[in-house]
């Protein structure tokens, strides 16, 4: 089990006061607070080695160059990744979908084609399938859920036809925290010749991910949801696929040589792997508080995250039970379920439960949480507040958090 004491002292938010109370800060899903040690990181990257990247002979280029390079490779081991090859940087989990929907999708996908995804997906994993169907004319479909917020696997088997070439998948949902069986739709995908990618951005935070045995042809994921800074995500791929995929962005760095003549015939060959796909200035402090983040939870165990948050939330939903007038969302079984709660309250709207609970120092969220189309399908029309977890939470801020909820009215 996690030394949450001892991990707090890292967090020096947590030391804050909000409205005069200590915070509480139950808004992990939208984004993670930083240990001091992702926090030095960047300074001294800032302080001690501040140069672009691949471009120059001097010292601090070739040191940023490095720093930049190693952090590809740790989140390569943190995944069960080949190497850094298949590791992308980009800005974050929705740039990624849009890379792999824009640079593969767009490129095989012709008009008849399917793509089949859930309707229990953030909007990241929605909308750019849907730009790609305007301009290709292809079919998405959307597996259903139990009104628990469990998939319906049965129906990924019926809706498979020879038109399938996607399946595009939440690993965790951000809204009822349902932990989907990976493995089982991996095999389906394959089975069916159709490309498996997997939504990872609330799973990768918070569970062992292996790319390798669950079979992922591509993994996105958000560095500031597990402890990184924002404004640096990942695409993992398959080296295969990344090889003959077009690259998504034009510009430095992702090319190796670039011939044009006056009359406007170009001749031009791309980087290797994965700098075809990283145009540009990286965020390379970004790119190294990441690699640091990974350090960090790579040291705790990832098995060790999960078991705290098991703990955590299980205890979380048997409190909230006590609250006649609070209703609560999601599957019963821990085995399904991360760290996430959407709950309404009797008489108020989810907006009104995030101001009030505010005013006594806790952070949650409220609103669709970019999952629309999943809170229209249970019928939450004004949407959900929404706690979460994370390796920093404690019973005790739970207990304040019940308390709190029991006495706020409108
Ligand atoms: C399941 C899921 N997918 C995608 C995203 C998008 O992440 P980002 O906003 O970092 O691109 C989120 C963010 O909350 C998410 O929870």
């Amino acid at each position: 089990m996690l030394d949450v004491n001892k991990i707090r002292e890292d967090f020096p938010i947590l030391k804050r006061k909000i409205n005069g109370k200590p915070l509480i800060y139950f808004d992990n899903t939208a984004t993670s607070q930083k240990p001091i040690q992702v926090i030095n990181a960047i300074k001294e990257f800032y302080e001690q080695h501040n140069a672009n990247i691949h471009r120059g002979l001097h010292t601090c280029s070739q040191e940023a160059s490095e720093l930049y390079e190693e952090a590809h490779d740790k989140v390569a081991k943190f995944i069960g990744a080949s190497g850094r090859e298949e590791i992308i940087f980009v800005r974050n989990a929705s740039e990624a979908l849009n890379l792999i929907a824009f640079s593969w999708g767009l490129n095989n996908l012709k008009p008849g084609d399917e793509v089949i995804t859930t309707i229990m997906e953030h909007h990241s994993n929605i909308v750019p399938w849907y730009l790609i169907a305007q301009k290709n004319k292809i079919k998405i479909k959307f597996v259903n859920i139990t009104d628990e917020g469990i998939l319906r696997y049965d129906q990924f088997e019926k809706m498979i036809t020879d038109k399938t070439k996607v399946i595009s998948v939440v690993h965790m949902s951000n809204v009822l925290g349902t932990i989907n069986d990976i493995e089982k739709i991996s095999k389906l995908a394959h089975e069916h010749d159709a490309l498996f990618i997997v939504d990872g951005a609330q799973s990768v935070p918070h569970l062992p991910v292996n790319v390798k045995s669950l079979d992922i042809d591509f993994l996105a994921f958000s560095g500031h949801k597990m402890l990184g800074p924002t404004g640096i995500g990942v695409l993992y791929g398959k080296e295969d696929f990344l090889q003959k995929m077009p690259p998504f962005l034009g510009g430095g760095d992702m090319i190796k040589s670039v011939k044009c003549s006056l009359d406007g015939i170009c001749d031009i060959t791309w980087n290797e792997l994965p700098w075809k796909f990283e145009a540009g200035t990286p965020n390379i402090a970004g790119g190294i508080g990441l690699g640091v983040a990974v350090d960090y939870l790579e040291k705790l165990g990832m098995e060790n995250v999960r078991k705290h948050e098991i703990d955590i939330t299980q205890y979380a939903l048997k409190r909230l039970e006590e609250i006649e007038d609070v209703s609560f969302f999601g599957p019963r079984d821990i085995n399904v379920r991360g760290g996430i709660i959407p709950f309404l309250k009797e008489g108020m709207s989810p907006h009104e439960i995030a101001i009030l609970l505010d005013t006594f120092g806790i952070a949650v969220r409220s609103g669709f949480h970019c999952a629309q189309p999943l809170h229209l399908r249970l019928g939450l029309n004004r949407g959900t507040a929404r706690a979460s977890f994370y390796i920093y939470n404690t019973k005790e801020e739970v207990d304040v958090f019940i308390d709190v909820l029991k006495k706020i009215k409108v």
